[in-house]
């Protein structure tokens, strides 16, 4: 039979995942992470789970197909259906970064210290970022990936204290030696400049305030373009 092989996104996700974990995985869909890591042996347990039939549907799905058993598939809002020490490892990826922090928000178990906690956000980075920055959870380390064109942050946070500035909740936590940190930085520079110029345009009174935030966040930017040039440039 072929080998089921994982995209760079759940690839990335996978390699973060301890070896024996118990594992459960948030949003699960098509259940390919956690699919992947049983046949790969690298649980001692897993729960997969949705908050619709239809995607817990085609997770059961893949487990037939590749023969897999053991999982257990829940139908759940976030982590509301799974107990905190059934699990100690929880990946919750390719969900907005508002849905990601608004199911952590409901399980403050999450920031125990004791969790490992894998998160890709699709859009609002920032936000997620900035959530995990106000409310006691730590990055412990950041990856970019490239799928289908795009940038995607992979992340491992565990509870702790950890204080983001706003451009590092758009430019990211730990990117400095990242490959891809470069080009992750000129797209929110982009996007910014962007949504400046919007404001520039407008009239509106509070359109001042936003941005003076915004230009303030790009000053950010730049230093950290900057930062990332020194720390890849040769001999570094
Ligand atoms: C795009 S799929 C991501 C699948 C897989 N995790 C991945 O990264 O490829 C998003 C899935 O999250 C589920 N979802 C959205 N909000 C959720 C929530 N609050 N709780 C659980 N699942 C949710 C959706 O039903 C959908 O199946």
């Amino acid at each position: 039979m072929k080998r089921l092989e994982l995209t760079p996104r759940l690839r990335q996700l996978a390699d973060w995942v301890p070896d024996g974990a118990a594992f459960a995985d948030i949003g699960t869909d098509h259940a390919l992470l956690p699919v992947w890591l049983v046949l790969n042996r690298r649980l001692r347990g897993c729960i997969a789970s949705d908050l619709r039939p239809e995607p817990l549907r085609r997770a059961r799905a893949t487990a037939k197909l590749w023969d897999v058993s053991g999982i257990r598939f829940r139908l759940c809002d976030g982590l509301s259906g799974i107990r905190p020490e059934e699990a100690d490892t929880v990946a919750i990826a390719g969900l907005g970064g508002e849905n990601i922090a608004a199911i952590l928000r409901k399980a403050p178990w999450t920031r125990d210290g004791a969790h490992t906690l894998l998160l890709q956000p699709m859009t609002r980075a920032e936000t997620l970022r900035g959530f995990l920055s106000e409310n006691g959870y730590a990055i412990r380390r950041e990856a970019l990936v490239r799928e289908r064109g795009i940038l995607y942050p992979v992340m491992d946070v565990t509870g702790g204290e950890m204080r983001l500035t706003p451009g590092q909740c758009y430019g990211g936590a730990a990117l400095s030696r990242d490959a891809l940190g470069d080009r992750y930085l000129i797209e929110k520079i982009l996007r910014l400049q962007n949504a400046l110029a919007g404001l520039n345009r407008g009239r509106a009174s509070d359109n001042a305030a936003r941005a003076d935030e915004l230009r303030d966040i790009l000053t950010e930017l730049y230093s950290m373009r900057e930062v990332w040039r020194h720390a890849n440039s040769p001999g570094n």
